[in-house]
């Protein structure tokens, strides 16, 4: 009993502990279900949707010869941590008429390390250290 509650303590803190790594790595994995339709990294290319090299911080619909949904290029919005994350929850409740196939992904916790993955990599593909 008393091994119990003392492993369940252990990994409380080492959940509520800061951990980017691996955060990143583990949003990695669940970039896996992007990687069909977007790449990221040096040699990214637009496929069936846009690269999204240095995505967070940009405006929505802007990445240079992509052809974007008119909904996504008169969304408006600038892709952020809050914004990324209702538009991956629910792609066509944060954009009507979003040409993006994707049901969302409702956890918030895999949201973010999606967000920690993403984040690593600047605008032209560069991975920070
Ligand atoms: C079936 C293909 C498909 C899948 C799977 C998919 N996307 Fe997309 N994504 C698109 C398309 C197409 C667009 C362009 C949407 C538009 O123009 O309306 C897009 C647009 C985006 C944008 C906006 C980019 C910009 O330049 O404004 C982001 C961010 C994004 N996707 C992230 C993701 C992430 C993260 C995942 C995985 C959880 C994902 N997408 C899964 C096809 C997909």
């Amino acid at each position: 009993m008393k091994f119990a509650v003392l492993a369940g303590a252990a990994l409380l803190a080492a959940a509520t502990q800061p951990a980017r790594a691996q955060d990143a790595a583990a949003g990695e994995k669940i970039y896996a279900q992007c990687r069909v339709c977007h790449q990221v990294g040096e040699t990214a290319k637009n496929l069936v949707g846009p690269a999204l090299n240095g995505v967070i911080g940009q405006k929505a619909g802007t990445r240079e010869g992509y052809s974007y949904s008119e909904a996504m290029k008169n969304s408006g919005l600038t892709w952020n941590e809050s914004t990324f994350a209702e538009y991956i929850q629910n792609p066509r409740a944060k954009v009507p008429g979003t040409k993006m196939i994707y049901a969302g992904l409702k956890d918030e916790k895999r949201v973010a390390d999606l967000l920690a993955y993403l984040k690593q990599f600047d605008a032209a593909g560069k991975k920070a250290e």
